[in-house]
């Protein structure tokens, strides 16, 4: 018999939506909301041009609509599956929390805009996501607008991403021509009717052998979509569920998020071939989520939430069980015995107390400064430890130092324990002190809220110097001699706190010349 547990696991689904800001993320996140009937008012998000960027996207939506959604992750119900978004900040937000996030996602949703293909910030995220090789399900937005051809974007999707790509619908022109989706499992085409002054598209469904499909064509859309219907059935790559759900075949849908077609669609096929929370390894097994023992790991700690106390909040994803609110846990890395008190589950339309949870689900609980990312919270008599999340090479580097020595004590309590929170990396030069830090981010924001919360919070004033440099690589092996390594002239050694080494580069050029001209060096873009 199912047991409830059972039942709760598996109708969960746990994922995150990446993209390029623009691609239109938030929209379509706005669609599956209004799916799952979680919001009642559709649209598109307004004035967002006007407004600047500092907070997420999903706060603007909230800002907008007056609905509190907020950062970090939506849940709502549809059909009978209880499905969490996770939110991954994007434009000025985009930070290393961003690629935590995808640490707690089962799977990803990729949406790309169709005029202009696989663009930056996807291709980074996409990265982190291979890491893992969790199934990602691409959503080729846009259509309404005038498109690159739809097979020059999955190759370039296959060849820029290196991931296989089975087209689940193929569209019909695109722009002013476009006339909508060939759904290639039931041979129907969704008809576009344009949107004709309403908000959402029509879309109409009609059997491909139907004599009023040739009417609706232009005599050229109609030859092109039965050779396109040949060519896809002939020579494509095989549809292989095993290879979606590991991360090597990506499912491709077009539509348009906008105007609401083929979003309904793309969100069934989805969920039918996504899977409920799988186990996870820990230092001693792999633990499956069905397990009766609670157990879940801080993926995001997220600093003053409340300006008016110096409070944390710190994301965890459940991994196995069931959360019970004030319950008592064991926190691993801190060796002792805690109640998880304040959790909060942040709801499509609330951000309200959670009674209970369930492995796939993330809650927040509030941190009196205990936990770090990573960090394994348990109950049972055995004390696991769930893989770490690496730390993830920053992009932007500063030089920082404090303004008044006399403070030199505040500036270092600060600066690392906001790096510890990991807002921001710190470095130093070989056997330097902590008078000038390196600091590097993922996102350039993070310079600022360093800045604002070392005057804020700990009464220091600082000076950065931005330097020139574009790439971090960590040295894996450990026992490497320094000073011989042959580098670029402009190549610098640094250290992180742990006292692992590490190198800057200026340029590609300088990573290629330190791989090249010493053969045993291993390079990382990540650390775990
Ligand atoms: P993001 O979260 O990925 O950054 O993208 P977002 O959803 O905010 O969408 C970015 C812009 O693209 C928005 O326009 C949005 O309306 C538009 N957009 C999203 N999906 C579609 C689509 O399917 N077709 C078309 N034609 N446009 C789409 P904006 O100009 O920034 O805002 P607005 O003034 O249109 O609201």
């Amino acid at each position: 018999m199912v047991t409830d547990l059972e039942r709760q696991i598996q109708r969960r689904r746990t994922f995150a939506i990446i993209s390029h800001p623009d691609a239109g993320k938030t929209t379509l996140t706005e669609k599956f909301l209004l799916y799952g009937g979680a919001i009642q008012l559709a649209g598109t998000v307004k004035g967002k041009k006007n407004t600047k960027h500092a907070v997420s996207d999903w706060m603007e939506i909230e800002k907008q609509r007056g609905i509190s959604v907020t950062s970090s992750v939506l849940q709502f119900e549809y059909r009978d599956f209880c499905i969490n978004i996770l939110d991954t900040p994007g434009h000025q937000d985009f930070s290393e929390d961003t690629y935590r996030t995808l640490m707690a996602a089962d799977s990803a949703v990729m949406v790309i805009d169709a005029s202009k293909g696989v663009e930056d910030q996807t291709r980074k995220l996409f990265k982190v996501c291979t890491l893992r090789h969790i199934p990602i399900f691409t959503f080729i937005n846009k259509m309404d607008r005038v498109a690159k051809d739809p097979y020059a974007l999955l190759e370039e999707i296959e060849q820029e991403l290196g991931i296989d790509t089975y087209a689940i619908n193929w569209p019909v022109g695109s722009g002013k021509e476009f006339k909508g989706v060939y759904e290639r499992d039931k041979q129907t085409l969704i008809r576009f009717e344009g949107i004709n002054g309403t908000r959402e598209a029509l879309a109409i469904e009609t059997d491909i052998q139907d004599a009023s499909i040739k009417e609706a064509l232009t005599p050229e859309q109609y030859q092109q979509l039965m050779d396109d219907v040949e060519l896809l059935d002939g020579a494509g790559v095989e549809f292989d569920l095993e290879r979606v759900q590991q991360g090597q075949l990506s499912p491709v849908c077009f539509g348009s998020a906008l105007t609401n077609f083929g979003v309904e669609p793309f969100l069934n096929h989805f969920l039918d071939m996504t899977t409920p929370p799988l186990p996870r390894q820990t230092d001693q097994q792999t633990l499956v989520p069905t397990n009766h023992d609670f157990s879940a790991f801080v993926f995001k700690i997220q600093a003053n939430m409340n300006k008016a106390h110096r409070d944390r909040m710190a994301f965890m994803r459940i991994c196995s069980g069931k959360f019970e609110k004030g319950m008592d846990v064991f926190h691993v890395q801190g060796n002792k015995k805690i109640k998880l008190s304040q959790s909060k589950q942040l709801m499509a339309d609330s951000r309200e107390t959670v009674e209970e949870a369930y492995a796939g689900d993330i809650i927040g609980v509030f941190d009196p400064g205990i936990f770090s990312i990573g960090d394994t919270i348990c109950v049972g008599k055995e004390k696991i430890c769930y893989e770490g999340i690496p730390t993830f090479a920053p992009e932007h580097f500063a030089s920082v130092r404090n303004k008044d020595t006399m403070k030199r004590k505040q500036f270092v309590k600060g600066i690392t324990q906001i790096a510890q929170e990991g807002a921001i990396q710190i470095f130093q030069s070989i056997q330097g002190g902590m008078e000038e830090i390196i600091v590097g981010v993922v996102g350039v924001l993070q310079f600022e809220v360093l800045e604002y919360r070392l005057k804020n919070e700990y009464s220091v004033d600082i000076v950065q110097t931005p330097l020139s440099y574009q790439y971090i690589r960590w040295i894996q092996n450990k026992d490497i001699a320094l000073q011989q390594l042959n580098l670029s002239s402009d190549t610098r050694k640094i250290q992180d706190l742990k006292g692992n080494y590490l190198l800057l580069f200026n340029n590609e050029w300088g990573v290629r010349w330190a791989t090249e001209k010493n053969k045993d060096l291993i390079l990382t873009e990540y650390s775990k």
